[in-house]
């Protein structure tokens, strides 16, 4: 009890006043973990959003609540909920993705940022010296603003684990890496889809333009006549058409998340983030060896075309999406989980030489209720490799695949993302060069 006293005490840790708060404290499955480390769990709220029969919400929420401090994250949940707290279930608020950033703010320069979008404020960039809020991206291996974020999933995010397992942690908050004058802070992207009475719900939630009646982006840009549906089409307060006559009322929401962590220490064997995309274009030059890594065009999003009537005489339905990614750096693959939407049938991940280094498969809801809703994405398997079996090289070209049942009508707006948690040193590894006095005498006695 006094632990949990404690904690609530401590200033800079999360406080939560208007906002539910649970904390547990466990300790770690491993007893060298016992004495060094507990595992703490955050449950929050996002502020509250709305959305009316048909409509889009796409909003960016600056510094949400989040563990403060030193720490090493264990994991990271969310899932949409109405006012009571009750799950919301998918085929009334479609989650196309919520998306955690991390990023940069001056603490001198006054920033005016709610709800704006991170494309337009957010800037990423090397030097800092001129902007007021910075993106902190992950190791890779997309640029720019395209794929940033630490975590992110969508309507899979009830049944898809992310927990981080022992010794392995995703350092955040340490002091010597935040820039002078600035504080580290987190972005929320919510992006949810009300699809109660409209007229096709999976098209709304694949953001087909025309039942948006949409023709020019966010920004007012005209959109290709080509361009049949996608994030460009269901941007926030857009409308997708409803049955005719429909009413309902509107509704207020919030996505609860859930945040795992421990205090940082020199026990935890920090993991890289790396988020791969089977849509990204990269030009690999033959004349040059060097990769020219600022080639990467992450487009996060595809479309199937239809089935042509002889493979679907030959069952042969399968749209395979493949690209190769050249990985400068390589590692210990700890996790591994693929993103994929309604239609997606697995995505696998190569090594060069052939060698399956992940395989992630949804899993369909057949009900009716949170979690298990019919029809929808509610879940992807994900890897955890024994630490040290599964090895990525420095150099590596890996192959990603995303494959996709197609039908008679195309789908819009699908992906074939992968996220990888890298460790570039195994655990004995990591002790030997980070060790206190304590493994370095251990160390010495075995030698
Ligand atoms: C920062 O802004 C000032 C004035 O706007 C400009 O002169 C300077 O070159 C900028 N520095 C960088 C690194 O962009
Ligand atoms: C679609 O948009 C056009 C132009 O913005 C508008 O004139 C038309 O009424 C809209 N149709 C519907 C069904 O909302
Ligand atoms: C994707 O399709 C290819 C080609 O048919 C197949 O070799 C591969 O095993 C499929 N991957 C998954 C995860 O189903």
């Amino acid at each position: 009890m006094s632990t949990i006293k404690m904690w609530f005490a401590t200033k800079d840790m999360v406080i939560s006043l208007a906002i539910l708060l649970l904390v547990s404290v466990t300790p770690c499955s491993s007893a060298f973990w016992k004495t060094q480390n507990k595992v703490k769990t955050a449950v929050l709220l996002s502020p509250k959003f709305e959305l009316r029969p048909g409509s889009v919400s796409n909003k960016y929420y600056y510094d949400i609540e989040f563990p403060r401090g030193h720490v090493a994250l264990k994991g990271f949940t969310a899932e949409v909920v109405d006012e009571v707290g009750n799950p919301v279930p998918l085929h009334e608020t479609y989650l196309h993705h919520w998306a955690l950033f991390r990023y940069y703010e001056s603490k001198s320069k006054l920033a005016t940022h709610t709800n704006y979008d991170p494309h337009r404020v957010l800037h990423v960039s090397d030097s800092i010296q001129n902007s007021s809020l910075v993106l902190v991206r992950n190791s890779g291996i997309c640029q720019g603003n395209s794929l940033g974020q630490y975590y992110g999933i969508g309507s899979e995010t009830r049944g898809t684990n992310t927990d981080i397992p022992d010794p392995f942690g995703l350092e955040i908050g340490n002091p010597a890496e935040v820039p002078e004058g600035y504080e580290e802070k987190w972005l929320l992207n919510i992006h949810a889809i009300d699809t109660r009475g409209v007229e096709d719900k999976l098209g709304c939630t694949e953001c087909r333009c025309d039942l948006y009646n949409v023709t020019v982006n966010e920004y007012g840009i005209p959109l290709s006549p080509s361009y049949e549906g996608g994030l460009n089409c269901c941007y926030d307060q857009t409308q997708c058409r409803l049955k005719k006559g429909f009413q309902g009322p509107k509704r207020t929401l919030y996505l609860r998340y859930t945040a795992k962590w421990i205090d940082w220490d020199e026990y935890v064997v920090p993991v890289k983030i790396y988020i791969l995309d089977v849509t990204d274009t990269l030009k690999i030059s033959d004349t040059s060896s060097s990769i020219d890594s600022s080639n990467h065009d992450c487009r996060v999003e595809y479309k199937v075309d239809p089935c042509n009537s002889e493979s679907k005489k030959d069952n042969e339905c399968v749209d395979v999406k493949r690209t190769r990614l050249p990985m400068q750096k390589g590692g210990y693959v700890v996790y591994g989980v693929a993103h994929q939407h309604s239609g997606g049938i697995g995505a696998t991940l190569y090594g060069q030489d052939g060698r399956v280094i992940c395989t992630s498969m949804p899993n369909y809801g057949s009900g009716d209720e949170a979690g298990n809703e019919a029809g929808y994405v509610v879940g992807m398997t994900t890897c955890y490799s024994k630490p040290g079996s599964v090895k990525i090289f420095d150099g590596e070209t890996l192959t990603l695949e995303s494959n996709y049942s197609s039908t008679t009508r195309s789908r819009t707006g699908v992906m074939g993302i992968f996220y990888l948690l890298v460790a570039e040193q195994l655990p004995h590894e990591h002790y030997l060069t980070h060790s206190s006095p304590f493994f370095r005498n251990i160390n010495n006695v075995f030698n």
